[in-house]
């Protein structure tokens, strides 16, 4: 299958925080599959900035050994690519600290400007007002934020009113790489293209939905940062219900960013408040011990961070939204670090059929579900019952209907930065969270937080390598369902360093 790659218009990239982990496993590989593709014209600039000392040449020379180690060897179209790149030192406490970057940027005035920052929250809003005050803001430019935003809905609010004072709403990108994973774009497809599934879509017909993302890597070289923001802030109050508004959420009435966005912020706010006094059993908590992860022994959370803390590697919560479409259906969540697999999946739960008319011989008729796999082995599957073919009467028997993407399609799927750093360029915000979206999560999470802190109680342990505390299944069991675990689909039972 061929497919028409439609170039972007020349821009200029500056990368703050061009030397850390982001930039150099997601950000440098993804534009450099984007030029092996033809997607950049030759003008394009990557430019990297951060406090280190360099030269373009060496920085060169990292964004080389960066490609080689995530996209592997590519000699030619390497050296074609890092031609592009060039790195200005700044640092972000003295304005003529910047004096390489203006100069840069100086030889190409009116092109199309995209600042990403790649570092600390707390560097937003003075780096944005660094840039206003140097005159590097025209109204060609962007600014890309990636998370954290904030750690509750007051730290975010001062973000974005701080970078919200030097550039526009429609120029701020607010990253969240899960929007840019092919399958859940496919989920829009398969919810907007499909006449299908729309009208079963709702608490008719819908029992329940899950949702998960979980890990088997630990918390790796973050632990600093992790532990500062635990489960719940560093993926609930993000891709969680991102994924969430993405299932929820009306169909808009066009693709447009505004028209997807205001529909995803109603989901937000129709979400109901988690309860207070049943608050540990409705959400679950939990930090992993020492145990075994693809047949490795690894240490525990607090043996890798050195010292005890009561931050959560593991979350489960039963969420409920409370309007017409969704009145009655639980959505559980659950995200986590050293469980048995990496998996992220969205699973919708249909309600039973209503009268059985085969005899009880022929086996139990299990409820239809569509699961819809975001990762490892992306595809959809949609699990129908069947006649068993062969002698033998009328047995029952429920069988996928599969469409594994990799099989179908053969084609590489690009990494979700690629997908969004492009869009940034094009100008689309629709896979990019807004401002009141953000704050709409916040205004949610906050109190859940905040009664884990009047509670002071410790997280759950779960041994590395489980599928979290017990109360995480008790959560769901309680309400008799249970999480749906496929682990034929799961091929790869660990993820990359
Ligand atoms: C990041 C979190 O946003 O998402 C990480 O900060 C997490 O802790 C990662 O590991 C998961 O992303 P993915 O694409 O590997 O599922």
């Amino acid at each position: 299958m061929t497919v028409r790659i439609i170039p972007v218009e020349p821009f200029d990239l500056v990368v703050f925080g061009a030397t850390g982990d982001l930039s150099r496993r997601k950000l440098l590989p993804a534009l450099f599959q984007r030029d092996l593709a033809g997607q950049i014209p030759a003008e394009a600039r990557v430019i990297g900035a951060a406090r280190t000392a360099q030269s373009s040449e060496e920085f060169r020379a990292t964004a080389r050994e960066a490609i080689a180690c995530e996209v592997g060897e590519h000699e030619e179209a390497a050296t074609r690519f890092l031609k592009r790149l060039h790195y200005a030192t700044v640092d972000d406490s003295r304005a003529d600290a910047f004096e390489a970057l203006v100069s840069l940027l100086a030889a190409e005035p009116d092109r199309i400007r995209v600042f990403y920052l790649a570092t600390a929250p707390e560097l937003f809003g003075p780096l944005c007002a660094r840039l206003r005050e140097l005159g590097l803001v025209h109204e060609r430019s962007r600014v890309v934020l990636e998370k954290p935003l904030g750690k509750d809905l007051a730290s975010s609010c001062a973000v974005n009113d701080a970078v919200g004072e030097v550039f526009p709403e429609h120029c701020i990108y607010r990253i969240d790489h899960y929007l840019g994973k092919e399958t859940v774009q496919n989920l829009m497809a398969l919810r907007f293209a499909n006449a299908l599934f729309e009208p079963l879509w709702n608490a008719a017909h819908v029992d329940h939905v899950q949702i998960t993302a979980v890990e088997s890597l630990g918390v790796e070289g973050r632990a600093g940062y992790y532990d500062t923001a635990g489960a719940m802030r560093d993926m609930v109050q993000n891709h969680i219900l991102q994924l969430l508004c993405l299932v929820a959420m009306e169909p808009p009435s066009e693709l447009g960013a505004d028209a997807v966005r205001d529909e995803k912020l109603k989901v937000l706010k129709a979400l109901r408040p988690v309860a207070r006094p049943a608050i540990s059993h409705s959400v679950v908590r939990g930090q992993y011990r020492a145990g075994v992860a693809g047949g490795k022994a690894v240490p525990g959370y607090t043996d890798e961070l050195g010292r005890t803390s009561s931050t959560e590697t593991f979350v489960a919560l039963r969420a409920d939204i409370a309007n017409w479409r969704w009145s009655g259906v639980p959505f559980y969540l659950r995200t986590g670090k050293r469980l048995p697999v990496r998996m992220s999946e969205i699973v919708v739960s249909f309600r039973p059929i209503p009268h059985s008319v085969f005899e009880d011989r022929a086996g139990i008729i299990r409820p239809n579900h569509l699961v819809i796999r975001l990762q490892p082995d992306e595809g959809v599957k949609l699990w129908l019952m069947i006649k068993d073919p062969g002698p033998g009467g009328m047995r029952l028997k429920q069988v996928p209907l599969d469409m594994s993407f990799a099989e179908a399609f053969g084609v590489r799927h690009p990494d979700a930065y690629e997908r969004l750093l492009l869009d940034v360029v094009r100008g689309d915000q629709t896979l990019f969270m807004r401002r009141d979206e953000v704050e709409a999560a916040w205004a949610w999470i906050d109190p859940v937080m905040e009664a884990w802190r009047e509670l002071d109680e410790p997280p759950k342990p779960y041994p590395a390598g489980t599928w979290g505390p017990t109360a995480a299944i008790a959560l769901i069991e309680r309400d008799g369902r249970t999480w749906h675990e496929d682990m034929a689909w799961t091929r790869h039972d660990t993820d990359m360093a």
